[in-house]
């Protein structure tokens, strides 16, 4: 089932959502959570700090896994997704340094990481999967075509990807890694509960497609129509505009 809440803006989103994922942590103080990067839920992160620092909320037990990482990159890079989690959330708050989890995209054997990714996925139950939605319809990072049955795979970024994540390395594509690994579509799906956030008008034919198209691999979000939970998708008014 997907629950639609349709905000103002990015700051609103910020709040209802983080106030969706704050919920979660105080109703189960161990639970696991699904997380993403990029920009949608940086506002939703710094809620979350903002709570931890009122003293509203203790992550000391909670468990995350997140989405995906780009290949190619060392963690250290300030645009790792390891990096990302680190400036945008974990350094701010109490979690405990082995309850993070990323996919590892060190080393020669990636096949070897993605199967590792996938049975530790596999040993746990996600309560609640954060995501944020491609222009193109993916969700973490499998593009139109990958199967709805994939486990952490590594994937080949579309040209469309890379422009639209160009921004984040200065503005030059070829500075984009080619691959990644990402949770796989099953993986995603196995979770309990799904929280996708969309802002801004880049991705109005994306919630456009998710409303209102079918289900199809060439629109990976839309297998989250099959989600046997609740899925609520938080989205503002501009990624809202081709919405009746
Ligand atoms: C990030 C991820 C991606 C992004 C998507 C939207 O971990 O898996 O699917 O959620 O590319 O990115 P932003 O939020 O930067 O528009």
């Amino acid at each position: 089932m997907i629950k639609f809440i349709k905000v103002k803006d990015y700051q609103e989103l910020s709040k209802v959502a983080g106030e969706i994922m704050l919920h979660q942590i105080k109703e189960k103080p161990n639970c696991v959570l699904g997380l993403a990067t990029g920009s949608s839920p940086v506002g939703l992160y710094q809620y979350l700090i903002d709570a931890y620092k009122k003293g509203e909320v203790s992550f000391k037990n909670v468990k995350t896994y997140n989405l995906d990482e780009y290949c190619d990159l060392p963690r250290e890079h300030p645009e790792s997704y390891y990096s990302f989690m680190h400036t945008n959330l974990f350094n701010h708050v109490d979690i405990e340094e082995e309850n993070v989890h990323l996919p590892s995209s060190l080393g020669k054997d990636l096949q070897k990481n993605c199967q590792e990714y996938s049975d530790a996925l596999n040993k746990v139950t996600v309560d609640l999967q954060l995501l944020g939605i491609g222009a193109n319809g993916h969700i973490g990072f499998n593009e139109p075509g990958t199967s709805f049955e994939s486990e952490t795979l590594v994937v080949t970024l579309t040209e469309k990807t890379r422009k639209d994540n160009a921004r984040f390395f200065d503005n030059d594509i070829n500075q984009v890694p080619t691959h990644a690994i990402t949770m796989g579509i099953k993986n995603i799906m196995n979770a309990k509960s799904v929280l996708l956030v969309a802002s801004g008008k880049n991705k109005a034919e994306a919630i456009y497609q998710l409303v209102n198209g079918p289900v199809t691999e060439e629109f990976p979000a839309s297998a989250l129509k099959k989600h046997p939970g609740v899925v609520t998708v938080v989205a503002d008014e501009e990624a809202c505009s081709l919405l009746k």
